[in-house]
């Protein structure tokens, strides 16, 4: 596998960890989410450098608020950076939202106004945490329930943005964009075409909650069959990308996401034979 395209993976969840270690299971990497290993010393620590030792890893954070008008949070960045020194992760990302504001974190990822005064805002930080942890970081495209009536681009066009002028590479989560496409009412196809090809370096996809008039992104499901096609026509756009699926809540034995991840594989296989008949 290249450093860029390192196969299939999965999200890691402890679970998990007694089939991992006695198995042979196909699966080629596994996401680490970065602030569940910070407290150097513990047991899910020593956990992941035993995985380590076999697999690639890389990290996936949900607290770095890029978005927020908080100042950034230097001392969560340090123990990041000494994470990624021990784990020495393939990469490590992160959303574009904000958890909170006025130091409080409300663990949830909300969506941003899209203007030129966000961007400016969020390049600006991106660059800042780049800049602390020493290498390019991805920012990953979050699902969401509402919009803002300030934004002046749709969030494809922002998210493009974002990597161009921050000089970041992007996690592309395919289920969000479905997500989001069917509770805002755009055109997923378009999003899909709006994002540069030559930023993206990993794919997320899972499943969600279908309420009929929206969708939650609830990560309780199997990845429905309308986001394997969205991520089919991904594929066929971006090239082999490194793709993993979330699991969440509601997790099943190991073989089932096993299982699921092989459909990854089928799909992803079959729309690059397209992709070189185009
Ligand atoms: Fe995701």
């Amino acid at each position: 596998m290249s450093p860029n395209n390192l196969g299939f993976g999965l999200g890691l969840r402890p679970v998990h960890y007694p089939e991992i270690f006695d198995g042979e299971p196909r699966i080629d990497w596994f996401e680490a989410i970065s602030e569940n290993y910070m407290v150097p010393g513990g047991r899910p620590l020593h956990a992941l450098m035993r995985l380590r030792e076999r697999w690639p890893v890389v990290l996936h954070g949900v607290s770095l608020s890029i978005g927020s008008t908080d100042p950034l949070d230097w001392d969560y960045l340090e123990r990041l950076k000494a994470l990624a020194e021990k784990v020495e992760p393939a990469w490590i990302s992160d959303h574009l939202c904000w958890t909170g504001v006025g130091g409080l974190n409300i663990h949830d990822l909300l969506p941003l106004p899209y203007t030129e005064e966000t961007l400016e805002h969020v390049v600006g930080r991106i660059e800042q945490v780049q800049e602390r942890l020493g290498r390019r970081i991805l920012i990953e495209n979050v699902s969401s329930y509402v919009t803002f009536t300030q934004s002046t681009v749709p969030e494809w066009e922002f998210l493009a943005e974002v990597s161009r002028r921050a000089d970041c590479h992007l996690l592309l989560d395919v289920n969000n964009i479905y997500v989001s496409a069917f509770n805002h009412e755009f055109e997923p196809l378009a999003y899909l075409d709006g994002i540069p090809a030559e930023r993206v370096r990993q794919i997320h996809l899972a499943g969600h909650e279908h309420n009929d008039t929206h969708i939650i992104d609830t990560h309780d499901h199997p990845v429905v069959d309308p986001v394997w096609s969205l991520y089919a026509e991904a594929i066929r756009r971006l090239g082999p990308i490194a793709t993993m699926i979330e699991r969440d809540d509601r997790i099943p034995p190991l073989a089932e996401l096993v299982d699921e991840l092989d459909r990854a594989r089928a799909v992803a296989a079959e729309a690059l034979n397209s992709r070189r008949a185009a």
